[in-house]
């Protein structure tokens, strides 16, 4: 197939990460016979050092143009200093609710291999695959915002709309899986929550009767991920319950660094991008994990483009590398060997082999 790819580094290890994940995507058009045309765009804090906004109208008109966008990390100490008004991370928010992009997946997986690399005990990582899905346009981080003198508001407003659409998601990505959803909320609080678990519920009964629905306040569900992680299927959440959430879910698969995401709308078009952040503090080491962008490559190769095949072959790839030890100091035990970002991007497209295998 011929494709147009919205590739947008962004800051810190954004550009190390994404460029690993660029040449798992050329490997595989090579290997399958695709055409992927890339090109390159500012988001975040490098668009505002060169246009003055996170989000240049050049940008999100590429965006629009293209068939899947890649994207890296933004944000950085530059761009933190107090009265900054215009951040980074507004440039992605943004970028997320002009396309629409309502439904972020993030998967958790186990890599047999780093199971030393978690906090938790061993016998607790068996079988775990979870499924977070997290509502990505609505909630307290789109609300009205101000500052009232001495006093910060931040609003959280959903609808019903809002919250049938992602809780159908979540069904139907369980039909596929264990059939199982787990609804997060703070109902026992929030007027939202309210709202969110009766609508879950409604449309889990009217529309899904075959998946199994069940609700968790927030706080109990960020006890139980660490408690009996292998118990989840699907979970759905608000915004910033998901945010938390999953930042909390990658350490069961050993790093932040491992965790990919995908992020749809109504159509075929998706941001695909890690779940960590631009990670200043290790930018131009070489320290960087690129698997959560290479697998994120994997999400949009199947959730954008169809092409199952791939997505399970760059899947394989990582999974043979880290089992042949390849590995950034991250998701290392002390005294393994470790590798550098570009080490690790050229172990996975080795792996993927060439047209002729
Ligand atoms: C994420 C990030 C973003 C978020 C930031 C960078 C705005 O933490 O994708 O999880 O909070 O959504
Ligand atoms: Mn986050």
């Amino acid at each position: 197939m011929n494709a147009q790819i919205a590739v947008l580094p962004g800051d810190g290890v954004g550009p190390e990460v994404v460029g690993q994940a660029r040449r798992v995507l050329e490997a595989v058009a090579a290997k399958f016979g695709h055409h992927f045309e890339m090109e390159e765009a500012h988001i975040g804090g490098g668009a505002i050092d060169a246009t003055g906004e996170s989000l240049p109208a050049k940008t999100l008109a590429l965006c629009r143009r293209a068939d899947a966008i890649l994207l890296g990390a933004v944000g950085g100490p530059q761009w933190d200093a107090p009265g900054t008004t215009v951040r980074p991370e507004q440039g992605l928010l943004a970028l997320r609710q002009e396309l629409e992009l309502f439904a972020n997946l993030r998967p958790v997986r186990v890599h047999p291999r780093l199971k030393d690399a978690s906090p938790l005990k061993a016998a607790l990582l068996e079988g775990i695959d979870v499924l977070v899905v997290r509502e990505l346009t609505g909630g307290i981080y789109f609300g009205e915002k101000r500052r009232d003198g001495d006093r910060a508001i931040d609003t959280c407003v959903y609808t019903v709309g809002e919250v049938e659409r992602i809780v159908r998601i979540a069904c139907e990505q369980a039909r596929k899986r264990a059939g199982r959803v787990t609804s997060v909320d703070k109902a026992n609080v929030l007027e939202t929550s309210r709202l969110w678990r009766a609508t879950a519920e409604r449309v889990g009964r009217e529309e899904f009767p075959d998946v199994v629905m069940e609700h968790l306040l927030v706080d109990a569900a960020a006890m139980h991920l660490l408690r009996r992680p292998s118990d989840f299927d699907v979970i759905v959440t608000e915004n910033m319950f998901g945010d938390i959430l999953t930042d909390e879910a990658s350490m069961l698969s050993g790093s932040l660094g491992m965790l990919p995401s995908a992020s749809l709308g109504a159509g075929p078009l998706g941001l695909y991008e890690p779940i960590h952040g631009s990670a200043p503090d290790i930018a131009g080491t070489g320290r960087a994990n690129p698997y959560g962008a290479i697998l994120s490559v994997a999400m949009l190769l199947h959730h954008s483009f169809d092409l199952f095949q791939e997505s399970a072959t760059v899947q394989a790839a990582v999974a043979t590398a880290i089992d042949a030890g390849y590995l950034t100091p991250d998701i290392a035990c002390d005294g393994i060997e470790t590798f550098s970002t570009a080490e690790i991007g050229d172990a996975v497209v080795a792996n993927l082999g060439s047209a002729t295998d």
